[in-house]
């Protein structure tokens, strides 16, 4: 089978409910995925949890649970977010299943065989908060920890390291002569500038688990568990040899028989992935950590990482404490999945920070979504119901040109990641499609028996406009690209991008029922009396 577009997210920490910054990841990458999916490709769009180390550990201790009972309910609990975020995705790891725990134990031996991972004391200051060693550097002026890393105590350890620092040059090359893959520039910039200005030290992959044992066990050294970052990011390739990957299998040396078993057949091929989605935070963990990781245990590395920014809210950092955070699970219930889909997709572009206001979420829903987007079609058809019976007229392509203009500038769009772009240009024919409608005046026209042809044209362009629209959106509220064209009396589907040329409405078609997308959520404005009327 040939390689498909492999797509991925970060997957989450379980020691928390699943928030704003994990939705919105979550639904940029499923906008991505169906949009590759749209324009043909075969698509394969992983997610899931990252589920063992030190946070997960405390997080379950407070709650008086065994880790993985814990982690069973915090996992079906992001499990249902994909769902009620409407993701398409085809599969979702767990890191606490046996399937990933085989392969991260499969690299662990390669490496481990090769060489690359040996044993060595370390004496150092140690954020039990953060889970990780500090250095000099992490000192402040005054010569104390910030208070973020918590109670921070001297631990001499022996412990396991694996080999990064002599790949330092290679990676540096790697990056510069691949522009594309940390995205946007800044993000690659800031990897290069801390790649070049200090030495890569090797990285410790192991905690003690007189420690820490919610972990994976090292398969050479009992004592030990696995760093939760190196265990984490192996899903990306554990997942693909769960489905079979050639690439993957053959450089771990599975054999068929070798868990985990492929669990499809055909086998998927899947490696190198095309790209990883992740915020800025963890970065550095997948365009040092994960590239070197990749290239000892001799696989490609992913064609890309696109590096996210991080939501405030009101501009404030999102924080439980204060109970200054977005249930994105709140607000779908009270506005409905693809006004919330759409909100964080057009508000934010992908790269820098942004800023979740309850005031902007409602104004953009009631001045895109509602008397844009919901109007143009509640009227369009509407009009083609009251006027021809539902029944489509002629063909049509006075706004022909307009639109094939803005679906090439989407699909451009689409193929560059640029999300924020393509839906500017989806709603520069909304706006076009609905001041058509106040310069021809279907209404008007209705009246006069000699305009009837006119009349025709008019809906004619506006139910196709709909049905483009409907094509055009689908990657990004799927439910109302297909509503739209449940309304339109189309049996098909509007997830494939070529059926965006124009004239795909047949004359002689009866569209079907019509109802409103988005209703407007504001009370009518109320006039006010007069305070002093006499
Ligand atoms: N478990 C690691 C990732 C391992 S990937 C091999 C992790 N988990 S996390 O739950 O803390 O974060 C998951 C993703 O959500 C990250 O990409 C992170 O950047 C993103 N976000 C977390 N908070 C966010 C915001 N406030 N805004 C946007 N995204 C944010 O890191």
């Amino acid at each position: 089978m040939s390689k498909m577009f492999y797509v991925t997210t970060a997957i989450d920490y379980v020691n928390g409910q699943p928030h704003l910054g994990h939705a919105y990841e979550k639904v940029v990458t499923d906008v991505i995925a169906r949009a590759h999916r749209s324009l043909g490709q075969a698509v394969f769009f992983l997610t899931g949890t990252d589920e063992h180390g030190q946070k997960v550990q405390q997080a379950a201790q407070a709650e008086g649970a065994t880790p993985q009972a814990y982690c069973d309910v915090l996992a079906a609990r992001f499990q249902a977010l994909t769902r009620k975020l409407d993701l398409a995705n085809d599969d979702f790891i767990r890191t606490t299943e046996p399937r990933h725990k085989a392969i991260v134990a499969a690299v662990l031996n390669k490496l481990h065989a090769q060489g690359d991972i040996y044993k060595a004391p370390y004496t150092g200051w140690y954020s039990g908060k953060e889970e990780t060693f500090l250095t000099e550097k992490d000192r402040r002026p005054d010569g104390t920890f910030d208070p973020f890393w918590g109670e921070v105590t001297q631990l001499v350890e022996e412990n396991w390291y694996f080999r990064m620092g002599r790949d330092q040059a290679w990676l540096v090359d790697f990056i510069e002569s691949h522009p594309d893959f940390v995205q946007p520039v800044y993000r690659r910039n800031e990897v290069l500038g801390f790649l070049r200005a200090e030495a890569l030290e090797d990285l410790c992959i192991s905690r003690p688990k007189a420690r820490l044992n919610w972990g994976i066990p090292l398969p050479f050294d009992a004592q030990y568990v696995n760093y939760v970052w190196f265990d984490a990011l192996v899903n990306y390739i554990s997942a693909a040899a769960a489905h079979g990957d050639p690439v993957v299998r053959a450089a771990l040396g599975l054999q068929p028989a070798d868990p985990p078993p492929a669990t499809s057949a055909p086998a998927l091929t899947l490696w190198p992935a095309d790209l990883h989605i992740v915020g800025k935070d963890i970065l550095r963990f997948h365009a040092v950590f994960w590239p070197i990781m990749l290239k000892a245990m001799g696989l490609p590395l992913p064609g890309k990482i696109l590096v996210h920014g991080w939501w405030q809210k009101d501009g404030e950092k999102m924080s439980k404490s204060t109970g200054n955070v977005v249930d994105p699970v709140a607000v779908i219930d009270d506005w409905g999945v693809d006004a919330f889909r759409y909100y964080v997709v057009r508000e934010l572009d992908i790269g820098p920070d942004g800023n979740w206001t309850d005031a902007g979420f409602a104004a953009r829903y009631h001045a895109e979504l509602a008397n844009g987007l919901g109007n143009l079609v509640n009227r369009s058809l509407s009009m083609l119901k009251r006027y021809r019976e539902g029944i489509v007229p002629a063909t049509s392509a006075e706004l022909a040109g307009e639109v094939s203009e803005a679906v090439a500038r989407v699909k451009a769009d689409l193929l560059d990641h640029r999300l924020q772009a393509a839906l500017e240009s989806i709603w520069s024919i909304v706006t076009r499609a609905n001041q058509y409608v106040d310069q021809t005046a279907p209404f008007k026209l209705a009246k006069d028996p000699g305009k009837a042809a006119r009349l025709d044209e008019v809906l004619y362009n506006l139910a196709e406009t709909c049905r483009v629209l409907a094509v055009l959106l689908w990657p990004f509220i799927p439910a109302t690209g297909e509503r739209i064209f449940g309304q339109l009396g189309l049996t098909g589907h509007p997830g494939r991008f070529t059926a965006t040329a124009w004239g795909g409405l047949t004359p002689g078609h009866r569209i079907g029922e019509v109802a409103p997308l988005f209703p407007r959520r504001d009370a009518p404005a109320r006039v006010l009396e007069p305070r002093n009327a006499s």
